[in-house]
């Protein structure tokens, strides 16, 4: 069965506000979720996709960080995931969300996370990252918890941003 791309739902938007829920385990549903949600990823393109950003508002995320040209691709599928230990460490990146279109701001976050996470393979999975991964696993677990990297801005650049989401989805609306 070939991936079926999902439409990317755009701040502000409650579902993007919601505490979404543990999967109780890897099923097929999930499964085809996670091919489709990697699909609207690579073609959007993004880093990362978390399930609620789709309308889903289950504990999955996607990410691919490789960024570099004729580097092998790494999608990683992660259920349930956890940041189980931070470093004190921190790294500013200049972050966007696929929610959030063409928006970017610097953000500051850990260096350095362990995380936690039920893979396809039904197996537990603890690894950890640094780099863009970091920064790119956290930005989307803050989702899954309705956390988006606007929060992390002043109120103003924050109703700001919002505020030119507002006007893109009523061009966007009108077609
Ligand atoms: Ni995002």
């Amino acid at each position: 069965m070939t991936a079926m791309k999902r439409s990317i739902l755009i701040h502000p938007d409650p579902r993007l506000r919601k505490i979404c829920t543990p999967v109780a385990d890897a099923s097929d549903a999930l499964r085809t979720l996670s091919r489709d949600m990697l699909e609207t990823m690579y073609d959007a393109p993004g880093v990362g996709l978390a399930a609620p950003q789709v309308g889903v508002l289950e504990r999955l995320i996607v990410l691919d960080c490789i960024k570099a040209e004729g580097e092998a691709p790494r999608p990683m599928v992660m259920l349930n995931p956890e940041v189980m230990a931070a470093s004190e460490e921190t790294n500013v990146y200049e972050e966007g969300c696929l929610s959030i279109p063409e928006q970017y701001a610097e953000v500051t976050r850990p260096a350095e996370v362990e995380v936690r996470w039920l893979g396809l393979d039904g197996r537990e999975h603890r690894e950890g990252f640094s780099g863009l991964w970091a920064t790119c696993v956290q930005h989307e677990i803050d989702h899954l918890d309705g956390k988006l990297f606007i929060d992390y801005l002043s109120a103003i650049k924050r109703q700001l941003i919002t505020r030119r989401m507002q006007k893109l989805k009523r061009e966007l609306a009108r077609g």
